[in-house]
C-alpha cells in the first residue's frame, strides 16, 4: 500500500469538486483528482491509478451506477463510495449490489468523508496483514488465499483477525462452496498457533463405529484390530487447531462425546484410563442450518451453544456479485498455469454471463466452470462458447417453442440427483463425487426433493 492515497472525486457540480479538492486535498496524505462526468472519470482513471473513487449517483448521461459498474469491471481493486442527494433506498441497494463500498448522503459532511476514507485504509491494512505469497493477485483483495473485495468479505477478514487471537471455538456457516475451509485455514494461519498442526477432519466421512477412536485415539488392545496405541485427532492437533468440517453430519453418539470433551477439556483414549488435557483450538464448519437442526432435535442444543461461541457466516457468491470478475480472473490464472496455457482474459460477453448467473454452488462452481473452460480453450481469451449449458439458457434457441416446454432448474436438478443416486446404488460418496457437490449438499438435496432409497 502506498503512503499516498489517490482519490478521484466525480460530480457534475463543479462546486462540489472544488470543495472536495480544497478541503480533503489539504491533507498531504491524499492526492486528489476530480471529474465532472462519468466519461471524464473513466478517462482520468487511465492515467490516474485511484485507490478510492467518490461518485455522484445522479449525473446526466452516464449516471453513478453505470460509472460504478464500469469501474468495477475495469478496475475491481478500486473502492467506490457513492454520493446520493436523497436517501433513495432502491438506488442505494442497487449501488451496494453493484459493488459500491459505501454511500454517503449529500450535502456532503466532510467528517463523514474522512471517516469513510479511514475505514477503507483500515480494511486495506487488515488485508495487507493477510497477504500470502501464494496469491499473485493485487494486494487489495487477497487475504490468506481468500479472494474477495466486497464489503462483506472485508468484514470476514476483520472477524478472522479478531477471532484468530482468541481461543474461542468458532462455527463457520455458509452454503456449499463459499470458502469455509479457506476461512478456517486463515484463522489458524493468523493465530499464535500457526506453527503448530492444523488438522482437518471431514466428519461426514468418519466411519460411525470408529469415530471415538479416530477423535480420541486408542490404546493397544482396546478392541480387535487395535494392534498398537494410536493418537486420535485431538492429540495430533495438540498446540494447534482442529477443524471439524461438516459438523452438522455427526451422529447423536458423537455429539455426546464432543460435548463431553468441550465441557471437561480432557479426554481419554479408547481403552485407556489416562486423562489427557485437550490443548486444541476448535473450529467447526457446516453448510446446514444448525439452529434449525437444534429446533428439530436433530442436533443437541447444548453442543450447538458450545460450538457457536463465535460464529462466522461465509456469504453466498450471489450476495457479493461484484467479486465475480475478480474470482473468475483468479481462477483463470490458476488453471491456466496448471494447464500450461496462455490465456489473456475472459471476453466481455462471457464475463457478463458469469456476472448474471446466480451461482448456487458458489465459488466452487465458478472454479469448476473456469477450469473446464480453460481446458477446452484454444484462443487467447476465454469466450462464452466455452461456458456450459446453463449459461446458454438466455439464448433464444432454448426458449420453449411450439408448446414444447423445457424443464425448470429444480426439475432438472431433481432428475440429475435421482439419476446419480440410482447409478451409484445410493452410495452417497460416489453420487456426490459424480455430481461434483459436497456430501452435505447432497443430503440437503435428498431432503429437499424427498428422495428415498428403494427397499
Ligand atoms: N473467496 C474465495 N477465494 C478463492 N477461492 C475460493 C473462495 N471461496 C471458495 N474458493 C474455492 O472454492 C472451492 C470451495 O471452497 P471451500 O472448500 O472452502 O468451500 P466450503 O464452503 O468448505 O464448501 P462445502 O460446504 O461444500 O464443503 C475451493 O477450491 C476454494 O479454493
Ligand atoms: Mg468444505
Amino acid at each position: 500500500m502506498s503512503a499516498t492515497t489517490r482519490i478521484l472525486f466525480v460530480d457534475d457540480e463543479p462546486a462540489y469538486c472544488r470543495i472536495f479538492r480544497t478541503r480533503i486535498g489539504a491533507d498531504p496524505q491524499f492526492q486528489i483528482e476530480t471529474a465532472n462526468s462519468g466519461d471524464e472519470a473513466l478517462t482520468r482513471l487511465q492515467t490516474f491509478p485511484a485507490d478510492i473513487v467518490f461518485a455522484d449517483m445522479n449525473m446526466p448521461l452516464m449516471d453513478g451506477i453505470e460509472l460504478l459498474t464500469e469501474i468495477k469491471n475495469r478496475y475491481p481493486q478500486i473502492f467506490v463510495i457513492m454520493l446520493t442527494g436523497d436517501d433513495a433506498t432502491s438506488q442505494v441497494v442497487k449501488a451496494m449490489k453493484a459493488g459500491a463500498y459505501d454511500y454517503l448522503l449529500k450535502p456532503m459532511d466532510l467528517e463523514m468523508v474522512k471517516r469513510s476514507i479511514q475505514t477503507i485504509l483500515d480494511h486495506k491494512a487488515a488485508v495487507q496483514s493477510g497477504r500470502s505469497e501464494r496469491c499473485s493477485q493485487g494486494e487489495n483483495f487477497c487475504f490468506e488465499n481468500i479472494i474477495g473485495q466486497d464489503r462483506k468479505m472485508f468484514e470476514i477478514y476483520e472477524q478472522i483477525n479478531q477471532v484468530a487471537q482468541s481461543m474461542a471455538t468458532v462455527l463457520i456457516t455458509g452454503e456449499s462452496g463459499t470458502g469455509k475451509e479457506l476461512i478456517a485455514a486463515a484463522i489458524h494461519a493468523k493465530s499464535p498457533r500457526k506453527n503448530k498442526p492444523f488438522i482437518q477432519i471431514n466428519c461426514a466421512a468418519l466411519a460411525e463405529g470408529l469415530i471415538s477412536s479416530e477423535l480420541f485415539g486408542h490404546e493397544k488392545g482396546a478392541f480387535t484390530g487395535a494392534i498398537t496405541r494410536k493418537k486420535g485427532f485431538f492429540e495430533q492437533a495438540t498446540g494447534g487447531t482442529l477443524f471439524l468440517d461438516e459438523i452438522g453430519d455427526i451422529s447423536p453418539t458423537t455429539q455426546v462425546s464432543l460435548l463431553r470433551i468441550l465441557e471437561l477439556g480432557t479426554f481419554q483414549r479408547v481403552g485407556g484410563s489416562e486423562t489427557i488435557k485437550a490443548d486444541v483450538r476448535l473450529i467447526c464448519a457446516t453448510n446446514r442450518d444448525l439452529a434449525a437442526a437444534t429446533r428439530e432435535k436433530l442436533f443437541r442444543e447444548d453442543l450447538y451453544y458450545r460450538l457457536n461461541v463465535v460464529s462466522l457466516q461465509a456469504p453466498p457468491l450471489r450476495d457479493r456479485k461484484s467479486d465475480i470478475p475478480l474470482l473468475a480472473n483468479y481462477f483463470l490464472e490458476r488453471f491456466s498455469t496448471i494447464n500450461s496455457k496462455q490465456i489473456e482474459g475472459i471476453s466481455r460477453d462471457a464475463m457478463d454471463l458469469l456476472c448474471a448467473y446466480d451461482w448456487p454452488g458458489n465459488c466452487r462452481e465458478l472454479a469448476n466452470i473456469i477450469e473446464h473452460a480453460v481446458v477446452f480453450c484454444r484462443e487467447k481469451s476465454l469466450t462464452r462458447e466455452l461456458l456450459p449449458a446453463q449459461f446458454k439458457t438466455t439464448e433464444p434457441s432454448v426458449v420453449p417453442v411450439n408448446n414444447i416446454t423445457t424443464p425448470t432448474l429444480a426439475e432438472a436438478e431433481h432428475a440429475l440427483i435421482k439419476k446419480a443416486l440410482e447409478a451409484s446404488n445410493w452410495n452417497l460418496k460416489m453420487a456426490a463425487e459424480a455430481l461434483d457437490i459436497a456430501r452435505g449438499t447432497l443430503y440437503s438435496k435428498i431432503e429437499k426433493y424427498h428422495l428415498h432409497k428403494p427397499d
